[in-house]
């Protein structure tokens, strides 16, 4: 371990460095480091330490009731782990492990567009467990219609659509260290195993795996995805429709008036437009426009059952886990997964209790004051 983290008191700094260990440095930089200069990175961590907890007491917590309702479904505890693409780079059996200790957890699975398996063979790890598919609108409509499809024939029950990636941002490290998963292969289980984007190929990906790579790259985004293009996606599917990456409040107005079923509050984990506002700080005029109507949920900077804590009294109604998650599938592959969402939610039971709270609906924002 480095020196300087000894004393530091962070969950993440331990975990962040063993998996530096572990990995090389091309996927350490991928999966650790952010866009421009990391400002909304840093942010995303600072705004946390912006808020302290002002505890109850008396409150007879002998026993803690973690469980929320999201879409008609009761859930055991009010984290999902956020859509990853690319896990294997974090380690061989990638998502077929995370999403293993997920299920062991009954933790809910967003699995990623970008995926190194396919969305198959992760449902498959699934068995029952609650699973929602993200997805990256393509540039071609046959690719996004195939993919929504295909999620709902195979289990997931929600769709969850990235709008904050309508290109990737500008990230230095991987810029300097000439590295891009997806070029390499690590990204492509849904789009290889897509009878869609096969035939947009004009050789098979086993004959031609790079020029199959290559037009994955080139179609996984959409830049020209709009508003009034949403219902095109809702008629591919009966299921809900969160977006992923709403930091403006009046986009969640925007949300509210095309029907969307639910918003996730992100900025990518501060990978796509840096120096854009925290998504902490993005979170109470979302909840202020919303009014819970539909639920919303949060990522980026969660890092300790605190977080989750500070994000659902701020109005959240269950937050993502991300990077922590993957930290653990380098060091430990399933059983390091494992033991970070149980550490999380061991942290949010312990500060429940000490906060003077039985449930999640009574984590409430009177409960927090401004450092
Ligand atoms: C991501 N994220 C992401 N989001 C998404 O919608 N689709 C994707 O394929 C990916 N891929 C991805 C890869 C890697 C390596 C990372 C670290 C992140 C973003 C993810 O869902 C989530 O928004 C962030 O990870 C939240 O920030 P923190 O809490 O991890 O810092
Ligand atoms: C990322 C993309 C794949 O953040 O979402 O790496």
């Amino acid at each position: 371990m480095k020196k300087t983290e000894d004393w530091i008191p962070s969950f993440e700094s331990h975990l962040e460095s063993q998996a530096y260990e572990k990995l090389r440095k091309e996927a350490f930089d991928y999966i650790a480091r952010g866009a421009g200069v990391e400002a909304t990175m840093q942010e995303n961590r600072h705004a946390f330490d912006k808020w302290k907890i002002r505890p109850r007491v008396l409150r007879d917590v002998s026993k803690q009731d973690l469980t929320v309702s999201l879409f008609g479904k009761t859930m055991k505890t009010p984290i999902l782990l956020a859509p990853i693409g690319v896990q294997r780079i974090a380690h061989p059996n990638g998502e077929l492990a995370s999403a293993k200790a997920a299920g062991n957890l009954e933790v809910p699975y967003i699995v990623s567009s970008a995926a190194s398996y396919s969305m198959e063979e992760i449902a498959q790890v699934l068995e029952n467990n609650t699973r929602w598919f993200q997805l990256y609108c393509s540039l071609e409509d046959s690719v996004t219609e195939s993919l929504v499809k295909r999620a709902e024939a195979n289990g997931y029950s929600a769709i969850v659509i990235t709008v904050d990636t309508p290109v990737l941002g500008i990230r230095e490290a991987d810029r300097r260290n000439s590295y891009s998963p997806l070029s390499e292969g690590n990204g492509c289980g849904n789009y290889l195993s897509d009878p869609a984007f096969c035939s947009l190929l004009e050789k098979s990906p086993t004959e031609d795996p790079e020029a199959a790579y290559k037009k994955q790259i080139d179609i996984i985004d959409r830049p020209g995805l709009h508003w009034d293009e949403l219902q095109k996606i809702r008629s591919y599917t009966t299921l809900p429709i969160l977006l992923k990456g709403i930091l403006h409040p009046d986009d969640a107005q925007l949300a509210l008036e095309h029907n969307i079923d639910g918003i996730i509050v992100s900025n990518h984990g501060g990978r796509q437009l840096d120096h854009c506002i925290s998504s902490l700080d993005a979170l109470p005029d979302i909840c202020h426009v919303v009014k819970g109507r539909i639920p919303i949920l949060f990522d980026s900077g969660i890092r300790s059952g605190v977080d989750v804590f500070k994000a659902l009294a701020l109005g959240a109604n269950a937050v993502l886990l991300g990077r922590p998650y993957i930290y653990g599938l380098a060091v430990d592959g399933e059983t390091g997964v494992n033991r970070i969402i149980e550490d999380i939610l061991h942290e949010l039971d312990v500060t429940m209790a000490l906060a003077g709270v039985r449930t999640i609906h009574e984590i409430h924002s009177n409960l927090l004051v401004q450092a």
